[in-house]
């Protein structure tokens, strides 16, 4: 399996910390925001990694992580978005880099108190498909929120008004070879971008969707509050950590 950090996007919600500099090189307590996806990743044993940068201070990637030694790796992937299009269009500049194999996907401004491993033993299992990772949270407004029969997950629908849960969908995503395919068929949302949860709306429809839920905290870290709250986080608890983590800690 190959992973994927998304490192794009302008972080327009950040300016004008983000007017010069890229949001994934920010602060989160003690280290740039984009060592905890990178690092999540490599503790679930991925090691053949593709950062997707664009915006501000791209080539300040290279100068920062280098072949990847800090989290050791011998070699880093790396390639450029022009514009900001979607989560979904990063993902796509990383066709030939997967190479038919399946990928796990980690939002550049995501962190976690725990880790990812059992999910990804599941879906190394499932042979094929895709696996989304759920985690309840008070505002579900600011995120994909699936909706449930059952236990299923019959639809996500980004950033509803009424929620039909509390649940949010993070910013892990694992996906077989056609992932690529699904983005192909994709047309711009309202908000002009080719959004993931079209994509998970795609495999759901397709009934090759699974869900596991995340254990210990998670955070984006896109706004002021959430830039804070992960720095807080990380300072009281630690991020990417291997022992289990207490599931309903908030
Ligand atoms: O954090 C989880 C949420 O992330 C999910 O619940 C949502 O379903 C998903 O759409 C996403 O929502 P956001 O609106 O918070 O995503 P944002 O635009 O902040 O982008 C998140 C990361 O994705 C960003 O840190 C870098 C990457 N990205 C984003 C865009 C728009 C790219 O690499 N390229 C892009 O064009």
């Amino acid at each position: 399996m190959k992973g994927v950090v998304l490192a794009g996007g302008l972080g327009s919600r950040l300016m004008p910390l983000t007017a010069v500099t890229n949001k994934h090189l920010l602060p989160v307590y003690n280290q740039p925001m984009v060592y905890y996806p990178i690092q999540t990743l490599v503790n679930a044993g991925i090691r053949d990694i593709m950062i997707v940068t664009g915006g501000n201070s791209a080539g300040d990637f290279l100068k920062l992580l280098k072949n990847g030694k800090a989290f050791g790796l011998k070699h880093l992937n790396y390639t450029y978005q022009e514009g900001e299009g979607g989560i979904a269009a990063a993902l796509s500049l990383c066709e030939d880099f997967a190479d038919g194999a399946p990928v796990c996907i980690v939002l550049g401004d995501n962190i976690i108190e725990g880790n990812i491993c059992q999910a990804v033993r599941a879906y190394r299992h499932q042979g094929g498909g895709a696996k989304i990772l759920l985690k309840q949270v008070a505002d579900p407004q600011r995120f994909g929120v699936p909706e449930f029969e059952d236990s299923r997950v019959v639809r996500v629908e980004e950033k509803p008004r009424e929620p039909k849960s509390d649940y949010a969908v993070i910013g892990v995503y694992m996906y077989d070879a056609e992932v690529f395919e699904i983005i192909k068929t994709l047309k711009p949302s309202k908000r002009g971008e080719l959004e993931i949860t079209d994509v998970n709306n795609a495999y759901i429809e397709r009934g090759e969707m699974t869900w596991n839920e995340l254990k210990g905290w998670w955070t984006d870290a896109g706004t002021f509050e959430s830039l804070l709250h992960a720095s807080r986080l990380v300072a009281e608890t630690g991020a990417n950590k291997m022992e289990s983590v207490n599931a309903n800690h908030a």
